[in-house]
């Protein structure tokens, strides 16, 4: 069995590793919307259009399911896309849920990176507004971070100082947990954590994601286990540069991710 992996860029290759991770006897086709990355700060009719497009061209791969590897990407087309193909489609979700029930017991507020996008649509508000009952959850968009990302903008002092700026205006100690709501975000957990006080958990929803997207398959009773773990890489633009690009990327994040900060 083929799985799809689409994302604006190389964020959804931190959901890929975990799958990689969970299902490694499955193959795979990862694309990337090269044209329009990053999707975040447009607007909501073009990313909707760029979205259409490149899953568009995805179908013609022969998957049997798709991951919509991007929070962006997700909270604006991910209802669309499963009236329009007929195969099992799994979304992202910034980790609000198990953020407000893992910080429930410290009585410290939750903190949640992502996109400006995907911080104004209203799935959203309909997230936090269903589990933040004690109004503990605060958002922080961070419009520059997938261009520091695609740029493979890694630097400890550059962007120490970048998240140092972001945060200046918190107060770190009233805070329990920073959820990464951008499937981009976990390649500067690493970054984070020697930013962040100790007491700040760092997490992310790829497990999650990799967990809905399990079930589903065996519910659907399409799960076969016989692949390699084999991935094909496809981009908009075609460009062979941003192909060797995301192999480097996928091997950064292999390294560097860690298991436990993912829920
Ligand atoms: C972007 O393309 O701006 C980010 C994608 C995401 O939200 O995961």
């Amino acid at each position: 069995m083929t799985i799809g992996f689409f994302d604006s860029g190389i964020g959804g290759l931190t959901v890929l590793a975990e799958s990689l991770r969970r299902l490694p006897a499955e193959d795979y086709v990862y694309m990337a919307d090269t044209l329009h990355v990053p999707y975040g700060t447009k607007t909501k009719e073009d990313v909707r259009s760029f979205i259409l497009e490149t899953v568009g061209t995805m179908m013609l791969e022969g998957i049997d399911a798709l991951v919509v590897a991007c929070n962006t990407a997700t909270s604006i087309a991910v209802t669309e896309l499963r009236e329009l193909y007929p195969l099992p489609i799994v979304g992202m979700e910034p980790a609000v849920k198990p953020a407000v029930e893992m910080n429930r017991a410290t009585g410290k507020r939750v903190l949640v990176f992502a996109t400006p996008l995907t911080l104004q649509q209203p799935k959203y508000y309909a997230l936090v507004s269903r589990v933040d009952e004690g109004g503990i959850v605060d958002s922080l968009p961070l419009p520059e971070l997938v261009d520091y990302c695609e740029s493979l903008q890694f630097d400890k002092r550059i962007m120490g100082e970048y998240f140092r700026e972001k945060l200046a205006r918190y107060d770190l100690n009233d805070y329990g947990i920073v959820v990464l709501g951008c499937t981009h975000y976990p390649f500067y957990t690493n970054i984070l954590r020697e930013i962040l006080p100790g007491h700040i958990q760092i997490v992310n929803g790829n497990a999650g994601t990799v967990k809905r997207l399990s079930a589903l398959l065996n519910r659907y009773g399409i799960a076969e286990g016989r692949g390699s773990g084999k991935i094909r890489f496809m981009c908009s633009s075609g460009d062979p540069a941003y192909i060797d690009k995301m192999h480097t990327a996928l091997d950064y994040i292999r390294e560097t991710s860690q298991a436990e900060e993912t829920v």
